[in-house]
């Protein structure tokens, strides 16, 4: 990603704790990568690579309204589930994205299906505009068959 966005002049940011440790790329990591179809050289060091940030996704180290899109990708509803945390970071998310920006969560349940307790959050959920859409990959199941949420602010 930071290699591809960086030679596509797309001003990507990658925000995760994790980027705080040496990253390995291990034999098996690489036979893996091979097998789902990646290309190209495997290096610690790509261009680009200045902009992975240790950080996290309630406290972005991101200017009021300077953000067109944030993709999140099993993270939101899937690896945090507590209210009061996705609250925290939807807050922040709305702080950071533009007018019009937009939020891009994957995987998720079907919304209807979803069922909040925390008044809090559902106030959050209230200053975007939430739509859903089914995406798989067909043939190429690297793509897992899920909604894609688009939160626009
Ligand atoms: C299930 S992995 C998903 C990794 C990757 N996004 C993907 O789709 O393969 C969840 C990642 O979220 C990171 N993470 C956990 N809590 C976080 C937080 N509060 N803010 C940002 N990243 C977080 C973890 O370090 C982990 O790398």
């Amino acid at each position: 990603m930071f290699q591809a966005c960086h030679e596509a002049g797309i001003d990507f940011y990658g925000i995760d704790p994790l980027f705080a440790k040496k990253v390995d790329i291990r034999f098996k990591d690489r036979m893996l990568a091979r097998a789902m179809g990646s290309r190209g050289q495997f290096s610690h060091t790509p261009q680009g690579r200045s902009k992975a940030i240790s950080a996290y996704a309630d406290a972005l180290p991101f200017a009021d309204q300077s953000v067109d899109q944030i993709l999140t990708s099993f993270l939101l509803f899937v690896w945090i589930k507590d209210e009061a945390a996705l609250t925290k970071i939807l807050r922040e998310f709305l702080r950071v994205l533009k007018p019009g920006g937009v939020a891009k969560l994957y995987p998720l349940p079907e919304w209807r299906l979803m069922h909040f307790k925390s008044l809090e959050l559902i106030e959050v959920f209230e200053q975007f505009t939430i739509r859903q859409a089914f995406v798989h990959g067909g043939l190429d199941f690297r793509v897992t068959p899920a909604m894609l949420t688009e939160m626009s602010k």
